[in-house]
């Protein structure tokens, strides 16, 4: 496992990349697979700690899932299959696993304890157990967080008028819903990634959103069939490198494959307000779009980012500050409170990373205020992920703009949604085409957290 990198300056980043199977995409397909008739096959799956963990649980809720590199093989159980498992389920860091678990097992008719580990311990579960209750749902929680016990119970069909904007709280009420004795109306406080209803239809349940894209209803006891499906490449990964190649001089990158759900994508609307020079490539269609991004770098202007905006950007705002620590002026983004409860506090980590670069920063209850026009300076102390995946991959980017080498601490984070993450970013770099210079730009603390190609 890394523990800590020396990571170079970059000259540009040039060439192709394929990034890993879609984070949300790949724990919906496992637990729709687990809850069809026949057999499911996934190709291009995310094999990353957090998918890891629905599918592990999943085993241990009775349904056989086998795994080679990216493709899983699930032999469905239907919605009645499922089996509690001997042991409490270990969900790891996996926030979306755990809410999406909480729906599904709240009808099923056991008792099952989730626990996870520190950071996930510490997230809010009282938003996905107050909803379900009122579906007539029995969901224990520790003073509002983990170990969560699911008392299995009939549901009932309900109107929920969501509180918070949350994809894994709708798919959680989602899954609850299909269980339900009538058919349940969702109302979302704002539109959010719609990956369940996606699949849900491919897989054929009866799911519909009206025209005003927050209102859902669900019809109960559908017959799910197992489907073979070939999982886009995640946005939120792509964007990393979206960032590297617009903030490196030097820079041209295509993102062959990427998933462009537009529900995902709102990064790219703020990129181009921001004067970023990447352009999209609408290839085909498999039941999401795909496509492929084209990315150089760019001079950036200020943004400014409010709540309505957010839920598409959610996972990319810190690569939002990260671009406007490079931009011509004052950027404030708001409405973004929901980032204090991620992986990690992310207004307080990504604060914290962004001045070790001399970047001007302040942080607001709900977001920043960030000017981008006094240049960078070296980092006196290491950079660090706060064993948070994301605010990992951001610093990691950062610091190839850097003059002189900077090392980042707590770097295997980048294990939960992104294991190849330091290989492919080696490999954009430039003059970098194996693995022998891979070792050399990382420097002598550089281990393989992937497989070895
Ligand atoms: C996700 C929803 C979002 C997002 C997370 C993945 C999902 O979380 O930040 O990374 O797959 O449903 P919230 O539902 O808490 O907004």
């Amino acid at each position: 496992m890394i523990k800590k990198l020396s990571i170079q300056p970059a000259s540009g980043l040039q060439g192709d990349l394929s990034v890993p199977g879609d984070k949300s995409v790949s724990h919906r397909g496992l637990i729709l697979g687990a809850i069809s008739q026949g057999t499911t096959t996934l190709h291009h799956f995310l094999p990353a700690a957090d998918c890891l963990s629905t599918l592990t649980a999943l085993q241990k809720l009775g349904v056989p899932i086998k795994r080679v590199d990216t493709t899983v093989t699930i032999s469905g159980r239907g919605l009645r299959g499922l089996t509690q498992p001997q042991q409490p389920l270990d969900m790891g860091n996996a926030g979306t696993a755990t809410r999406l678990l909480t729906g599904l097992l709240a009808g099923q008719p056991f008792e099952t304890t989730l626990v996870g580990d520190t950071s996930l311990s510490q997230r809010p579960m009282e938003r996905v157990r107050q909803p379900l209750q009122a579906m007539g749902a029995q969901v224990q929680l520790t003073a509002g967080h983990l170990p969560m016990t699911i008392t299995g119970r009939t549901l009932h069909g309900s109107c929920t008028e969501m509180q918070v904007a949350s994809a894994q709280v709708k798919s959680a009420l989602i899954l609850a819903a299909l269980q339900a004795d009538q058919a349940s109306t969702i109302i979302e406080k704002l539109p959010t990634r719609d990956h369940t209803e996606r699949l849900l239809q491919q897989f054929g349940g009866q799911i519909e959103t009206a025209p005003d894209q927050r209102t859902i209803t669900v019809q109960p006891q559908p017959a799910l069939v197992g489907q073979s499906l070939t999982i886009p490449g995640d946005f939120s990964s792509a964007a990393f490198f979206v960032t590297a190649a617009t903030i490196i001089p030097n820079s041209h990158v295509r993102l062959t494959n990427v998933g462009l759900n537009p529900t995902r994508t709102g990064f790219l609307n703020i990129l181009r307000r921001m004067g970023g020079q990447v352009t999209v490539d609408h290839e085909h269609r498999m039941g999401e779009p795909v496509g492929t991004l084209d990315v150089r770098f760019a001079q950036l202007h200020p943004v400014q980012v409010t709540a309505t905006e957010i839920p598409a950007v959610i996972d990319e705002l810190p690569l939002v500050a990260l671009l406007a620590a490079t931009a011509n002026g004052i950027s404030t983004i708001s409405g973004a409170a929901e980032l204090r409860v991620k992986e990690t506090d992310r207004i307080a980590t990504i604060v914290t990373e962004l001045r070790k670069l001399g970047v001007q920063i302040t942080s607001q209850p709900d977001g920043f205020v960030i000017d981008g026009r006094k240049s960078w300076r070296q980092p006196t102390e290491p950079l660090a992920s706060h064993g948070d995946h994301r605010i990992g991959m951001m610093m990691a980017i950062a610091a190839l703009r850097l003059a002189a080498p900077a090392e980042l601490e707590s770097a295997e984070a980048v294990n939960i949604s992104y294991p190849t993450f330091f290989e492919d970013l080696a490999r954009l770099s430039q003059g970098c085409e194996d693995d022998n210079c891979i070792d050399q730009r990382f420097g002598a603390n550089w281990q393989f957290v992937g497989t070895k190609h």
